[in-house]
């Protein structure tokens, strides 16, 4: 054992992060065991590479933007898309999802800062009458789906060590929601080191090393490295159906979208909408030599994304919803140990707390390290026959990221309401409503009930007795 801890501390002192153990003979035994394990999970080829790359490297330059053209998308039959081709794609997507083929995948290993909530994003109650948690929107959602095309849909969820205790617990205590609980897998993603401005990993006690989940790119490997992958392949399942925890009215298995994906071959397939606004916070669909590719809002410049087309509409219009389809063989080959196909990482400057040299703790006002990301996305260019499809924003778009104004619990669960009410609509109720389609009373419809326009239709038919719309109604419970 002392042989192995003393490898592992030169490891540190050859590639020049011997600070790690600065401290190491001031700590108990317990302390000084957890120190040495956590810095035995750091691949200090990858630290290497980063920092040689995003801190010692010439990194300003960013994203290369040269020949930046708009990706083409399929169109919604609404916006003069093909309602034919829509219907074939619902029947291939159903198809798939009767065989089973179909996972749900959630990532929500974030740590959610900007919220100011403290446990996992999932656990965050976002429903305008009882309060439901987003976890058990996609849970009911998921189950609905099952139901409607007579699977067990498997859920896989990425968590970070950070938040999986958590987010387990969460599910324990709600009985999985109502799930089989064998049907949902958690999935714990990497963590990588923080570094300081000379590419120093950073200690946030003195036994222990500041370390950032390795960013939603990293789900790619995670699901390889746990051995999900290899468990969908045992079920039959080779289709992943992808959301972000944050957007509770995600359609989280669409038949069409899924269909697609199936028709056109797709080792990933994404979903845009038409951007709300020039500088929405958004990624944005672009080609870019022959390739598929999502430019971050942070890496277009405003004069890019404010710019118009001949048509007067915005140039760079598809807005990134984070919804993708993935191909399972394709995570594999992306998120495998295989040269040539990995993930990019981004470099973020971040206020880190953590421990100088002299022992004291520090709390930063301004950033002082770096922490380094993946981006799921990036996997587009690498994609073959990458789909990309349009979205009805009031469909599946309303993220839950700010405490208020844009994309807080406030304007989803106005989002929610508009949703419902277009729904009871679309069935042939009469429901008062503002200029913005805002109902005047707010009711829900249960995830559980209905998972999207159609489904509910469907369902309301064959609702009796149906209810009134009346302020605090859940229908479908
Ligand atoms: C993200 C996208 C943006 C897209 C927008 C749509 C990035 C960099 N940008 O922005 O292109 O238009 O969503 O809402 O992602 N997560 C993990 N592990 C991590 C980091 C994040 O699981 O290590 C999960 C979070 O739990 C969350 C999601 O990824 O579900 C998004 O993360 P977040 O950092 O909030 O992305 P945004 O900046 O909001």
């Amino acid at each position: 054992m002392a042989e192995s801890e003393a490898d592992l501390i030169e490891l540190f002192n050859n590639a020049d992060q011997g600070q790690v153990f600065q401290f190491l003979d001031e700590l108990d035994s317990d302390a000084r065991r957890a120190l040495l394990a956590q810095a035995a999970t750091i691949d200090l080829a990858e630290v290497a590479a980063l920092v040689e790359t995003h801190v010692r490297g010439d990194h300003a330059g960013g994203v290369d933007l040269e020949g930046l053209e708009p990706a083409p998308y399929i169109a919604l039959p609404e916006q003069g898309g093909d309602p034919d081709q829509w219907a074939a794609a619902w029947d291939a997507g159903s198809a798939a999802i009767q065989a089973g083929r179909v996972a749900a995948f959630t990532v929500a290993g974030g740590q959610g800062t900007r919220l100011g909530y403290d446990g996992p994003k999932g656990t965050y109650p976002v429903t305008p009458v009882s309060g439901k948690t987003l976890f058990q929107v996609f849970a009911e959602k998921i189950a609905r789906s099952s139901e409607r095309f007579g699977v067990t849909i498997p859920w896989y969820i990425l968590t970070s060590e950070i938040n999986n205790d958590a987010t387990m617990a969460a599910f324990e205590a709600a009985d999985y929601f109502g799930l089989p609980k064998d049907s949902v897998h958690f999935i714990v993603q990497g963590l990588v080191p923080a570094v300081d401005g000379e590419g120093k990993i950073l200690l946030a006690e003195k036994g222990k090393i500041a370390m950032t989940p390795d960013g939603h790119g990293g789900s790619l490997r995670a699901l390889v490295r746990s051995g999900a992958v290899d468990s969908m392949r045992a079920q039959g399942v080779d289709i992943v159906s992808y959301f972000q925890v944050d957007n509770p009215i995600v359609q989280c298995i669409d038949p069409a979208f899924i269909g697609f994906h199936v028709l056109g071959k797709s080792e990933l397939s994404s979903k845009m909408v038409p951007k709300a606004y020039a500088l929405e916070k958004v990624g944005h669909f672009c080609r870019q030599d022959g390739k598929a590719l999502v430019v971050e809002y942070s890496d277009m410049p405003e004069s890019m994304q404010e710019a118009t087309a001949e048509d007067g509409g915005l140039r760079f219009n598809a807005g990134s919803v984070a919804i993708h389809v993935f191909d399972r063989d394709f995570i594999e080959r992306v998120g495998g140990d295989g040269a040539g196909t990995k993930l990019p990482f981004h470099r973020a400057n971040k206020k880190i707390p953590h421990v100088d040299a002299s022992g004291q703790t520090v709390t930063p006002d301004e950033p002082n390290g770096i922490k380094f990301e993946m981006f799921v996305f990036d996997a587009l260019p690498l994609a073959e026959n990458p789909v990309i499809i349009e979205a009805a924003r009031g469909d599946d778009f309303s993220p839950v990221k700010n405490a208020e104004g844009v994309d807080s619990p406030e304007s989803c669960k106005a989002d929610q309401l508009r949703m419902f009410a277009r729904w009871l609509k679309a069935a042939g109720v009469a429901v008062e409503t503002d200029a913005t389609g805002l109902p005047a009373q707010t009711f829900e419809i249960s995830p559980r009930f209905a998972a999207d326009e159609a489904d509910f239709v469907a369902q309301w038919a064959s609702l009796d007795p149906k209810p009134a719309i009346l302020e605090g109604l859940i229908i479908g419970e």
